[in-house]
């Protein structure tokens, strides 16, 4: 694989050093504590937390305290969600006491239940109020805030530029853009070229995001964008080196931690597991390890892991599920390992 080899190289935002540009995106539900400390160690430039809704985080909710831990040593970014430029600047000055090296704001979250409480993407709809967050998360924090919105509400509202440059006037120090409108919510394909509007509109860093995996994507995305970073989600999922391992490639280098055979990512797939069950206790970690076991054994596991799926996903037994995902993922995948399965 051959990547730009400027995606090797750090970013400077205020006191913060990014060692690369190549960014694990956040996803709710997904990118929690577990994932983004592996996402780290395979050298991912920079993780986000999940989403968290400043007012909860502001009434000390546990689940929202959960989202905003610091994962390591490297630079630990919360972002934060809401709708009032008083919880958003209370639940960035708790994020930054709690160790946040910068503060993200969410104004790109499709979801019905966000943007209908008018947080996310439907802070687009009226960038007045949007900038009025933005001030007051920058006037009430001291570490650079950053920006993750979309292109806009519609394609016939396309005020990414204009919020984009508004933002940067405040003082918001990075912007990432999802190249699609909050009405697309997840379908078609990222729009890569509209994003270069905004790379017109602002100088501050610009992050391109949306529909990022392989090398072709990587190219043809910072071409069309004009991007100095790109950001990657879905594409981590079952294969949470995914990030760092585009990095290391720009560097011309090795991705660090990846497993390489059936062995190791065995191994690997079990002790995410075991993190999650110890990082939420036994029984919501089960529940909220599935997804990744699904997607671990849709992506290595072959015709062998469609003999296992259905049990691994539904038993409640650590010690079950660990001993099924050995025999499901044990062999390289392959015409051979499902024969032997049948
Ligand atoms: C399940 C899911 C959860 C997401 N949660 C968040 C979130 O908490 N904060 C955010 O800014 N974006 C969130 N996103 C959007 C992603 O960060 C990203 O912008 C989008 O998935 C496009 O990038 P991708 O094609 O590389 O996945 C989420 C997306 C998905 C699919």
């Amino acid at each position: 694989m051959s990547f730009p080899r400027e995606l090797a190289t750090p970013l400077q935002l205020g006191k913060v050093t990014l060692p690369n540009r190549v960014f694990l995106a956040p996803l709710s539900g997904i990118t929690d504590v577990p994932f983004r400390r592996r996402a780290l160690l395979h050298g991912a430039g920079m993780v986000v937390s999940e989403m968290v809704a400043s007012g909860e985080l502001a009434r000390g909710r546990d689940n929202s305290l959960l989202r905003a831990r610091p994962v390591g040593n490297s630079p630990h970014i919360v972002q934060l969600a809401g709708r009032e430029a008083h919880w958003m600047a209370e639940g960035a000055r708790i994020a930054v006491g709690e160790g946040a090296d910068i503060v993200d704001i969410n104004m790109g979250c499709p979801a019905k239940k966000v943007t209908g409480g008018y947080s996310g993407s439907a802070l687009m709809r009226d960038l007045d109020h949007a900038l009025t967050l933005i001030e007051a998360v920058v006037r009430a924090v001291d570490v650079p805030v950053t920006l993750k919105t979309r292109l806009g509400w519609d394609e016939t509202a396309l005020n990414a530029p204009i919020l984009a440059r508004r933002a940067e006037e405040a003082g918001i120090a990075m912007i990432t853009i999802h190249g699609r409108t909050r009405c697309q919510f997840y379908t078609g394909k990222a729009d890569w070229r509209a994003i270069r509007r905004v790379r017109e509109a602002v100088s501050i860093p610009l992050v391109a995001n949306g529909d990022i995996s392989g090398e072709e994507d990587v190219r043809a995305a910072l071409a069309a964008s004009g991007a100095d970073a790109i950001m990657i989600g879905r594409a981590n999922c079952g294969a949470p080196w995914t990030s760092g391992e585009i990095a290391a490639a720009a560097a011309g280098e090795k991705t660090p931690e990846k497993p390489g055979t059936a062995a190791q990512r065995v191994s690997y797939v079990v002790s995410h597991y075991e993190d999650m069950l110890s990082f939420y206790g036994r029984e919501s970690g089960l529940r909220q390890a599935r997804k990744h076991l699904g997607w671990y054994l849709d992506r290595h596991g072959g015709d062998r892991a469609s003999v296992y799926r259905g049990e691994i996903l539904r038993s409640d037994d650590p010690r079950k599920v660990i001993a099924l995902l050995q025999a499901a993922l044990s062999e390289e995948a392959g015409p051979c390992a499902s024969r032997q399965a049948a």
